[in-house]
């Protein structure tokens, strides 16, 4: 699904560094770390009634990720709600409004790798945009299995939510070469991962499966579906996943942030009776109402 410009955006107030900035003048360096390495990390949140959804896990998450990339300086969290709250305040925005939160290690002295070279701090950007949704959950995602695998912790760790998002990105073009939605990635093992932008469960029976967290992100939305499952009559666990289990699953879906739980109506050419299951429908209602007891004050 291609999501196109809105021109309620154009005149958004980016928050940069220190400050807000009208959308054309908010920029980083060109010796910022995220330009020359990718080197940065981020969360994608979204605002329910002028609350944001487990904004306290979204929080620890861009600092344990920094921690575990060895930031010099992660700014303390309050400095981070505020530069939140001044964004949103500044765009009017209480609801259908997406927020990308990125800390990057800031600018370097000189063009190079080592993160020596970044003596000027790190450097926040919250980036608030009028944005629905991404997904359609009524009708549904077709997918592709990608070629190109998640990273495992031996090269990198799926657990760090940084910017060097180059796996996903080729494995999405993979998808939309072939005119589907979104791509699966496997594992080096031939496990099902999780897709380029969202995390994968499936539902057969009664039970509610999704891969283990070695080769992808323990997306929150993900662990909220691990919690919740019960409330929709189902078993939840995490296992090892082949693509044949989710052939001949009832129910495959995504889970994320930015879409929710999004049905997936075929996989590989296979139809998934996705948006027949109970089961899933039951998950879906429990999820919605979470959603509004789950957002939190900024
Ligand atoms: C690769 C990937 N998987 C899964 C997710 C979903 O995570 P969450 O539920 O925390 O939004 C994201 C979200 O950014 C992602 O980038």
């Amino acid at each position: 699904m291609l999501q196109s410009f809105n021109p309620k955006n154009a005149g958004i107030q980016v928050f940069v560094k220190d400050r807000l900035y009208p959308r054309h003048e908010a920029r980083v360096s060109v010796f910022d770390s995220s330009v020359q390495g990718g080197d940065a990390v981020w969360e994608g949140l979204r605002v329910y009634h002028g609350k944001i959804m487990c904004l306290s896990h979204h929080l620890r998450r861009l600092r344990e990720s920094a921690k575990a990339l060895h930031f010099s300086d992660i700014p303390p969290e309050e400095f981070v709600r505020s530069a939140i709250r001044q964004t949103l305040a500044a765009n009017g925005m209480t609801h259908d409004t997406h927020i990308r939160l990125t800390l990057t290690r800031g600018e370097k002295v000189t063009s190079g790798m080592d993160p020596r070279l970044n003596q000027a701090g790190s450097c926040l950007i919250v980036l608030a945009e009028w944005k629905p949704v991404v997904y359609d959950n009524s009708s549904g995602i077709r997918a592709i299995t990608g070629s190109v695998l998640r990273n495992s912790p031996r090269f990198l760790d799926s657990k760090i939510h940084h910017n060097n998002l180059l796996n996903n990105i080729l494995a999405k073009i993979q998808a939309n070469v072939a005119g589907m939605d979104v791509a699966l990635m496997l594992d080096e093992r031939g496990f099902a991962a999780e897709f380029n932008d969202t995390n994968v469960c499936m539902i057969r029976g009664e039970k509610l499966l999704t891969p283990h967290a070695v080769a992808c992100l323990p997306g929150i939305t993900r662990g909220l579906v691990l919690d919740l499952a019960t409330r929709a009559g189902l078993e939840a666990s995490e296992a090892d996943i082949s693509l044949t289990e989710l052939y001949n699953a009832d129910a495959v879906f995504a889970t994320g942030t930015m879409g929710e739980l999004t049905p997936v109506v075929e996989l590989d050419g296979r139809t998934i009776p996705s948006q027949e299951c109970a089961a899933f429908g039951r998950l879906q209602a429990v999820f919605r109402e979470a959603t509004m007891q789950l957002a939190e004050e900024v």
